[in-house]
């Protein structure tokens, strides 16, 4: 039998609630990215790495791409939460492309989540609040910068368990 770890980094929150969702499923062990023991890691056989949205690039890849080498000969899955709707699909392509390394074949899956700045670290809080500012100044702002405005104004949670069907699926299919 394959064995499965689930290693994620979450700052406020979303990304834990969808990996305690994916652990529920699979039954794995899961581990903030902090905690990772890395000699721990050659005893799974399928490595899911999760990480919130910041700027554009996924909160701790780093750690997927500076081990791509100790990683060879695993199955790696990485997925993504964040404010922007999954049905922003060229946009969701964008932070595949920018994240996942090239040739890597990694599936990437993303799950929207929202924003919640009663967690939010004081320096993403006030990157935020700046932004809200410049987009409230723009006069005639295109349906991407409105968009971006209402996704960003207040703390709202949209998470869904049912997001995660597509990863539980691949992962299930891994595992057969
Ligand atoms: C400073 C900052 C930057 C963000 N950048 C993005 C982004 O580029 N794209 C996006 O869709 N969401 C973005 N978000 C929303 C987060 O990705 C979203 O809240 C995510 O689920 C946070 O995950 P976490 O709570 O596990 O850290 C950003 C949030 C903050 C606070």
């Amino acid at each position: 039998m394959k064995k499965v770890l689930l290693v994620y980094k979450s700052n406020t929150g979303f990304t834990k609630k969808y990996a305690n969702w994916i652990k529920e499923e699979l039954s794995c062990t899961s581990v903030e990215l902090k905690d990772v023991q890395f000699d721990d890691l050659s005893k799974y056989d399928i490595i899911i790495f999760g990480g919130g949205m910041h700027a554009n690039k996924i909160n701790g890849i780093k750690f997927i791409k500076s081990n791509l080498e100790l990683f060879k000969n695993k199955h790696i899955i990485v997925f993504a939460t964040g404010a922007t709707p999954a049905s922003a699909v060229e946009v969701v392509r964008k932070f595949e492309d920018s994240n996942i390394p090239e040739g890597s074949n990694i599936p990437f899956f993303y799950f929207q989540s929202g924003m919640n700045y009663k967690d939010m670290r004081v320096n993403d809080k006030m990157m935020m609040n700046c932004l809200k500012l410049v987009l409230k100044a723009k006069k005639d702002k295109d349906s991407v910068e409105q968009g971006t405005m209402d996704a960003i104004s207040n703390s709202y949670d949209n998470s869904d368990r049912i997001f995660i069907k597509p990863l539980i699926d691949h992962v299930r299919g891994l595992l057969a």
